[in-house]
C-alpha cells in the first residue's frame, strides 16, 4: 500500500523509517511545506532499504500522494513562548485547514491517520474538515500509551510485552485512563498472573507503573527535546493493519457519539482496525472508578474542542 506522511519532522521522519524497518507499505511519499527537508528525510531513510524492506521513498508535493491508501498527518507548528493552548490548537487548526482539502484532492480515497498533537481535538478538527465518515479519520490516541502500559506491566511481571493484555483508554494526555481491573495476562487478571509469576505487583508499584505511562512523554521530552521512536512504531503498526484488512485491536481516537453519557467526543477506545479504517468499537467492562476517570477524561477533551470548534 501507498503511504503519504504530510510533516516530515521527528514524528513523520521516524514513521517513515518504521515503514520501511516493518514493511509496513509498499511506497512512502514524504510531503513538508520545508521541501528540500522532506528531500533530505526521504534520501536518509532511502539509504536504508537496502537493508530491510524493498520500499520506495521519496518526497513530493501533494499530487505525489495521489493513489495513497492511508495519509498520516503529521504537520504542526510548536508552541511559542507565552501561547496558551488553545492559541496553539487554533494555530494548528489553520495548518490542517490548509494541508487536509490539498490531500483529499490528490487521495480521495485515503484514510487520514492524525498525529499531530493535541492529537485528539485534531483528529476531531481533521474529521470536521475532511467532512469523511468519521471511521476513516482516525488519530493515533491511546495506541503510544497503551504500548507503555504493556511494556512497563511486562517488566513488572517479567513476561514479554506482546503475552500482556492491557488498554490505556481517553485522552492522549493527563486525563488518560489504565485500565487496570481488565488487564490480563495468560487469561489472568494481573495481580493473580503477578502472585503466580511470583512478582511483586503491590499499590505501590502499580503508582509507579501509572506515573511513568502517564508522565512517560515529559520525561523523554526533558532528556531529549521530543518523542519519535514509540509513536512511529506505532504508526506504522496501524498502517500495516489498515493495509493488510487485518481487524487488529488497537487503542486509537475516533469521534464517538457516546462516551459515559458525554456526546460527540473524539477520544480512544479499542477498535478494530482494518481496510477503511476503524470497522468497529469495543468498550471493556469498566470499574466505577475506571468509567468515572473516562468521564472526566472525555469532559475535558469535549471542553478543549469545544474551545477550538466554536
Ligand atoms: C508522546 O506521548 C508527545 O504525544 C507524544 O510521546
Amino acid at each position: 500500500m501507498k503511504v503519504g506522511i504530510v510533516g516530515a519532522g521527528f514524528v513523520g521522519s521516524t514513521a517513515a523509517f518504521a515503514m520501511v524497518t516493518t514493511g509496513a507499505a509498499s511506497e512512502v511519499v514524504l510531503v513538508d511545506m520545508n521541501e528540500a527537508l522532506a528531500q533530505a528525510q526521504a534520501q536518509d531513510i532511502a539509504h536504508a532499504v537496502p537493508f530491510t524492506h524493498a520500499v520506495t521513498v521519496r518526497a513530493g508535493s501533494y499530487a505525489a500522494l495521489e493513489g495513497a491508501g492511508v495519509v498520516v498527518l503529521s504537520a504542526g507548528v510548536a508552541q511559542k513562548p507565552g501561547e496558551t493552548r488553545l492559541e496553539l490548537l487554533e494555530r494548528n487548526a489553520k495548518v490542517f485547514g490548509a494541508i487536509i482539502p490539498e490531500v483529499l484532492k490528490a487521495a480521495p480515497d485515503a484514510v487520514l491517520l492524525v498525529a499531530s498533537n493535541p492529537v485528539d481535538v485534531m483528529t476531531q478538527i481533521a474529521t470536521r474538515i475532511s467532512g469523511l465518515s468519521r471511521t476513516r479519520v482516525i488519530g493515533s490516541g491511546t495506541v503510544l500509551d497503551t504500548a507503555r502500559f504493556r511494556a512497563l506491566l511486562a517488566e513488572q511481571l517479567a513476561v514479554t510485552p506482546r503475552s500482556v493484555h492491557a488498554h490505556v483508554v481517553g485522552e492522549h494526555g493527563d486525563s488518560e485512563v489504565l485500565l487496570w481491573s481488565s488487564a490480563t495476562v495468560a487469561g489472568l487478571p494481573v495481580e493473580q498472573a503477578a502472585d503466580q509469576l511470583r512478582r511483586s505487583l503491590t499499590a505501590e508499584d502499580r503508582a509507579t507503573i501509572d506515573e511513568g505511562v502517564r508522565r512517560a512523554a515529559y520525561r523523554i521530552i526533558n532528556g531529549k527535546g521530543h518523542t519519535a521512536f514509540g509513536i512511529a512504531g506505532g504508526l506504522a503498526r496501524l498502517v500495516s493493519a489498515i493495509g493488510a484488512d487485518e481487524r487488529m485491536v488497537a487503542t486509537c481516537a475516533m469521534l464517538t457519539d457516546d462516551v459515559c453519557g458525554v456526546p460527540q467526543v473524539v477520544l480512544s477506545l479499542p477498535r478494530v482496525i482494518g481496510a477503511g479504517g476503524v470497522l468497529d468499537t469495543v468498550l471493556p467492562n469498566l470499574s466505577a472508578e475506571e468509567a468515572a476517570a473516562l468521564r472526566r477524561s472525555a469532559e475535558i477533551l469535549k471542553e478543549a474542542a469545544d474551545g477550538v470548534e466554536r
